[in-house]
C-alpha cells in the first residue's frame, strides 16, 4: 500500500498503518492561511459537532465528531482535546475509534457525565442494514488518567415503534437522583417506512445506574420540529431550563432559518413527570451561515456552549485536508427569557492590544483582531473586489454578505442573512483567519459565519464613520 493513501477513503477508521500518512496530512493543514487560532479545528480532516464537553479533573474536555483522513463526512471518529484555560487546546489521543461491529458507520455524537470520579461518554453507535438502521447508544469510561473503555456492547441496541431508525445523539444528565438521557429522531406520520422520519421527536429514558435504561416515552414539544431532531442538550440557565435542538425540515422564513438544518433553543420548564417541555420563549440561535448542533454543559463555574462551526454538507472554496471547527466557548446568560451569548473572557482577554478608532477607513494586517463598533455604521471588510458586508438597514434589520466575496461559499444557500434588532448599541466583530463571529449588542444576536480571504484587508465604510476600538 502507497503510504499516502488509504483504503476504502471515507470508510475507513484510524488504525497504526495510516500514521504516517495522517502526520503528512497534518503537516499540511499546519501550512494553511486559513486555520484559526482561537478556535478548535481539527489538525487534519473534517470536524463536526462538540460531542461530550465536560469540566473534569481540573480540565476542559472537548470532544468532537471527526473524519481525520479528508476534508469530508467520512467515517466518524471522536476527536479529543483538552485546556486548562479554554484558549491553548492540546491534542489527545483519538477518543473513540469506530473498531466494533456494533458501531461500523461511525461512533455518533453524544455527551459526556461524570459520575464516582470518572467520564462516562455517551454516543450513537451507528449501525446500517439493509433495512435501514438499527438504533444503537453505547458508552465509554474515561478515568482521570485519561484512558478511555469501551463498554463491551451497546447500553440501547433497539429503536421504538413508530420512530425511525434515525435515533441518536444521547444526552445524559441527572435530576434529583434519577439519570435521564434525551435523543433525537424522528416518527413516521406518513407512508414512509425508512430513512427519515416526518415529525421530529424526542425521545426520553430514565436509569438508575447509567447502564440500564429504560423507555419512557416523548417529550411533547410545543414549537414545529421539523422532520427530525438533532443533538439535544439541556442546561439550567438563570433558574431556568434551556433546551437546544437542531432541527431537520425547517421552512425557511422570511428572516429565519435560511441554513440548510436550523438550530434553536427554547426556555422554560422541562416536565419530567408530565413529559413535557413547557415553552416560555423559543427562537433560532444564530443568523449566520455556520452554525449548527451545539451542545451545552456546565463548565468550572457557569453553563457554557460550544457550537460547531459549520451545516449539514457544505461545499468549501478551499481545496485543503481540513473543514470546519467549533466556536468559540461562550457564556450565556437570560435576558427576558431571551438567550444571550457571548466569548467567555478568557477570549477576550486575548485581545491585549488596543487601538481607538475615528475614521472613515482602517487597514489591518492581522489576521486575529477584534473591532468593536460603538455607532451604527454599515462596513465593508477586504478588499474592492474581494469583501465581506455588514449592513444596518432601516426598520432595524441588520444583514451579513458573502456576495463579494472573490472565493464564495455554498452558494446554493444564499449569500446573505438578516436578523433584526430593536435599538443599536454596539457591535463586536472577532475574526480569527477564515472564522467570524458577530457579536450585536452584547449577545442579542449573534453570526458565526466563514470567509476566505487574503490576511491583509482593510475595513470601510460607506454611509458614515467606524467609531470604535480595534483590538489584537
Ligand atoms: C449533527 C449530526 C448528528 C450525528 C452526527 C454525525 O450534525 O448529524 O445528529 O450524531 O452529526 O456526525
Amino acid at each position: 500500500m502507497k503510504k499516502n493513501s488509504i483504503e476504502n477513503h471515507k470508510e475507513t477508521f484510524y488504525q497504526e498503518k495510516y500514521e504516517e500518512l495522517f502526520q503528512e496530512l497534518k503537516a499540511n493543514v499546519r501550512k494553511s492561511t486559513y486555520v484559526p487560532e482561537l478556535h478548535i479545528s481539527p489538525e487534519a480532516g473534517l470536524m463536526n459537532d462538540p460531542n461530550g464537553l465536560a469540566y473534569f479533573n481540573g480540565k476542559y474536555h472537548v470532544f468532537f465528531q471527526w473524519y481525520p483522513f479528508g476534508a469530508t463526512h467520512g467515517l466518524k471518529h471522536w476527536g479529543h482535546t483538552t485546556s486548562e484555560n479554554l484558549v491553548q487546546w492540546s491534542e489527545q489521543e483519538f477518543a473513540l475509534i469506530p473498531d466494533q461491529e456494533y458501531e461500523k458507520n461511525g461512533c455518533y455524537s453524544g455527551n459526556a457525565f461524570e459520575y464516582k470520579g470518572e467520564l462516562y461518554l455517551f454516543y450513537t453507535a451507528n449501525y446500517k442494514t439493509e433495512h435501514g438502521k438499527i438504533p444503537k447508544q453505547a458508552i465509554a469510561v474515561m478515568n482521570k488518567a485519561g484512558e478511555i473503555k469501551k463498554f463491551p456492547e451497546p447500553i440501547i441496541s433497539e429503536g421504538i415503534e413508530g420512530l425511525s431508525g434515525e435515533l441518536r445523539d444521547p444526552f445524559v444528565f441527572e435530576r434529583e437522583g434519577t439519570f435521564y438521557m434525551l435523543l433525537g429522531g424522528g416518527m413516521f406520520e406518513g407512508a414512509a417506512r425508512s430513512g427519515f422520519g416526518d415529525k421530529g421527536v424526542i425521545v426520553l429514558y430514565q436509569s438508575s445506574d447509567l447502564f440500564d435504561w429504560e423507555y419512557v416515552g416523548l417529550l411533547d414539544l410545543p414549537i414545529p420540529t421539523g422532520y427530525m431532531l438533532e443533538c439535544p442538550s439541556v442546561v439550567q440557565i438563570d433558574g431556568k431550563d434551556v433546551l437546544f435542538l437542531s432541527p431537520m425540515g425547517y421552512e425557511a422564513e422570511e428572516k429565519r432559518f435560511h441554513n440548510r438544518f436550523a438550530t434553536i433553543y427554547l426556555v422554560g420548564h422541562l416536565d419530567l413527570e408530565h413529559l413535557r417541555f413547557e415553552v416560555e420563549h423559543w427562537d433560532e440561535m444564530d443568523a449566520g451561515f455556520d452554525f449548527y448542533a451545539p451542545q451545552a454543559f456546565m463548565g468550572k463555574n457557569e453553563p457554557l456552549l460550544f457550537g460547531w462551526f459549520g451545516c449539514g454538507e457544505q461545499e468549501q472554496p478551499i481545496q485543503e485536508n481540513w473543514q470546519h471547527g467549533l466556536t468559540f466557548p461562550q457564556k450565556m446568560w437570560l435576558e427576558d427569557n431571551r438567550l444571550k451569548r457571548y466569548p467567555v473572557s478568557e477570549i477576550i482577554e486575548q485581545f491585549t492590544e488596543k487601538k481607538e478608532m475615528n475614521t472613515q477607513e482602517v487597514r489591518i494586517d492581522q489576521a486575529v483582531y477584534r473591532l468593536q463598533l460603538t455607532a451604527q455604521t454599515s462596513i465593508k471588510v477586504g478588499k474592492p473586489d474581494d469583501y465581506w458586508e455588514l449592513l444596518f438597514r432601516p426598520q432595524g434589520e441588520v444583514t451579513i454578505s458573502r456576495e463579494h466575496l472573490a472565493k464564495t461559499i455554498d452558494e446554493s444557500y444564499g449569500m446573505t442573512r438578516s436578523t433584526t434588532i430593536s435599538t443599536f448599541d454596539c457591535v463586536d466583530i472577532f475574526v480569527d483567519h477564515s472564522f467570524i463571529e458577530i457579536y450585536i449588542n452584547n449577545g442579542e444576536r449573534v453570526f458565526s459565519f466563514n470567509v476566505y480571504q487574503k490576511k491583509e484587508a482593510t475595513i470601510w465604510s460607506n454611509d458614515g464613520i467606524l467609531e470604535g476600538t480595534l483590538y489584537f
